[in-house]
C-alpha cells in the first residue's frame, strides 16, 4: 500500500527578520508525518551577515529553492520575486503557502499563490502602524487582504483583522515564534565569544564590557530615519549626546552605512571613541549584546518584542508602533528622534520594572501553530 499523500506547505523567507520565524516552524516540520514542508528563499537578503549566519546558527535546513532575487527597488525587487515564485508554484504544487512577518517577500509570495487558488497563511498578521509611509504596512494590507488563514501573535493584532472584516474563525492568536527562537538560543547565546568587527574589518575592541559597565544596544534602518540627510543629521547629534552616558554597540544595517557616508556624517559619528560600529551581527551575537545590556534604542519591528520578553528598556525611534502591545505588556516606549538623549538619561535614572509578558510569549508557539495545520 503507497504511504498517505503529505500536504505540501511552502514555507517564504526572504529577509532577515525572517528567518528567527521560520526557524522553529521548520524545526518542528523535520520528518512530519502528515505535512511535507518545502522552503523557499528568495534572496532579498543574500549576505553572509544578512542572511547565511541566521541559518547556520539557527539551525534552518539549506532552502530546497532560493531564488536569489537580490536587491532592488520595491516594484523591482517584488516583481522578481513573484516571477519567479510564480514558477515554483507550478512545479511543486504546494497545498498552502505559509509567509510571515510583512517584507516585500511576505506580499510578493502570497499574491502569486492566491491567484493560483493555493492557500496562504499568513503568520504575524493583523500588525498594523496605520502609516502608509512605511512600505511594511503597505505589505502587512496587502497580504492580509488575500490570506485565507490567519496566525496572530497578540489579541490586538486578531482585534484588527475582525474590525477589518475577517470571520473571526479563521483568525488563530497562537503567540510569537521570534521568541521560540530567542528563549532556545538564549543559553548559548549567553557563552558565545564575541569576536567582532569594526566596519574596516579591524577586531573591535569591547573588552570594557563587564557586569558592572552598563551599555546600550542600538540598530537603526528605517528609510523614514535614514534616508533623509536632516533626520539622519539629528540622529547622528543625538546618538553622539547620548554616547556620553554610556557606551553604545551599533550593528549597522547597509542601508544606513551607505547613507551615512553618503551625506558625509560617517566620519562626524567615529568622532566618538564610545560609539563601537561594527558590521551586522549573526543572530546568537546581537542575543548575548542585547540580553545583557542597559538599554536598548531601535527603529526595528521585532526588536520591540524582543526586549519585551527580555524586560530591557526599548526607545523605539518611531512616530507609531505595529506592536502596541510592547508597550502595554512590555519595556517598550515610542519616542522622537530628539529626545533619544534625554529619554535614555532617564532611563538610567529610574530602577527597572517588573511584569509579565504577553501571553503565549514562551517559547511553544511552533507547536501550537503546527497543531492547527495539521487541523486546517
Ligand atoms: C528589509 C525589509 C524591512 C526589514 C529589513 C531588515 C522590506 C520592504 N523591508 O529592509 O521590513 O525590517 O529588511 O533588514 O521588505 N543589502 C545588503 N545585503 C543584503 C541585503 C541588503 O548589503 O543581504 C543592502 C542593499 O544595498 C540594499 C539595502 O541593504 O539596497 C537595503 O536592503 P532591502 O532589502 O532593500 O531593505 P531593508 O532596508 O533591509
Amino acid at each position: 500500500m503507497n504511504p498517505p499523500k503529505k500536504y505540501k506547505i511552502i514555507l517564504v523567507a526572504g529577509a532577515r527578520p525572517n528567518f528567527m520565524k521560520i526557524a522553529p516552524l521548520m524545526n518542528a516540520l523535520k520528518d512530519h508525518s502528515t505535512l511535507e514542508a518545502i522552503l523557499v528563499h528568495t534572496g532579498q537578503h543574500y549576505d553572509e551577515k544578512m542572511s547565511h549566519s541566521f541559518f547556520d546558527q539557527l539551525n534552518i535546513p539549506k532552502p530546497q529553492i532560493n531564488l536569489e532575487v537580490g536587491s532592488g527597488s520595491h516594484a523591482t525587487q517584488t516583481a522578481r520575486i513573484m516571477e519567479k515564485f510564480e514558477a515554483v508554484c507550478f512545479s511543486e504544487e504546494p497545498d498552502m503557502v505559509l509567509v510571515v512577518g510583512d517584507v516585500n517577500s511576505t506580499a510578493a509570495c502570497s499574491l502569486v499563490a492566491s491567484k493560483l487558488h493555493i492557500k496562504v497563511c499568513h503568520y504575524e498578521a493583523g500588525l498594523r502602524s496605520r502609516d502608509r509611509n512605511m512600505p511594511e504596512e503597505i505589505n502587512r494590507l496587502v497580504t492580509d487582504a488575500i490570506t485565507d488563514l490567519f496566525i496572530t501573535t497578540s489579541a490586538d493584532a486578531s482585534e484588527n483583522l475582525i474590525s477589518e472584516g475577517i470571520l473571526p474563525e479563521n483568525i488563530h492568536m497562537l503567540g510569537n515564534l521570534m521568541i521560540d527562537s530567542l528563549v532556545s538560543h538564549l543559553g548559548l547565546a549567553s557563552t558565545q565569544k564575541l569576536n567582532l568587527h569594526d566596519v574596516t574589518g579591524n577586531s573591535l575592541d569591547l573588552s570594557w564590557r563587564t557586569k558592572t559597565t552598563p551599555y546600550a544596544m542600538m540598530t537603526f534602518h528605517r528609510p523614514s530615519n535614514v534616508d533623509e540627510e536632516d533626520s539622519l543629521r539629528i540622529l547622528v547629534e543625538e546618538w553622539l549626546k547620548t554616547a556620553e552616558l554610556m557606551p553604545i554597540i551599533f550593528p549597522i544595517h547597509p542601508r544606513t552605512l551607505g547613507r551615512l557616508k553618503h551625506f558625509e556624517l560617517f566620519d562626524r559619528l567615529i568622532s566618538s571613541s564610545n560609539i563601537f560600529l561594527t558590521g551586522p551581527l549573526a543572530y546568537l551575537d546581537f542575543l548575548k549584546l542585547v540580553s545583557e545590556s542597559a538599554l536598548v534604542i531601535t527603529d526595528s519591528g521585532g526588536i520591540q518584542e524582543e526586549t519585551t520578553y527580555l524586560k530591557i528598556p526599548c526607545l523605539t525611534v518611531r512616530p507609531t508602533t505595529e506592536r502596541p502591545i510592547t508597550i502595554w505588556e512590555g519595556s517598550n516606549q515610542l519616542i522622537h528622534p530628539e529626545n533619544i538623549f534625554t529619554k535614555s538619561k532617564q532611563i538610567t535614572e529610574i530602577p527597572k520594572v517588573d511584569y509579565e509578558v504577553p501571553k503565549y510569549w514562551e517559547g511553544q508557539s511552533a507547536t501550537r501553530i503546527l497543531n492547527l495545520l495539521q487541523s486546517y
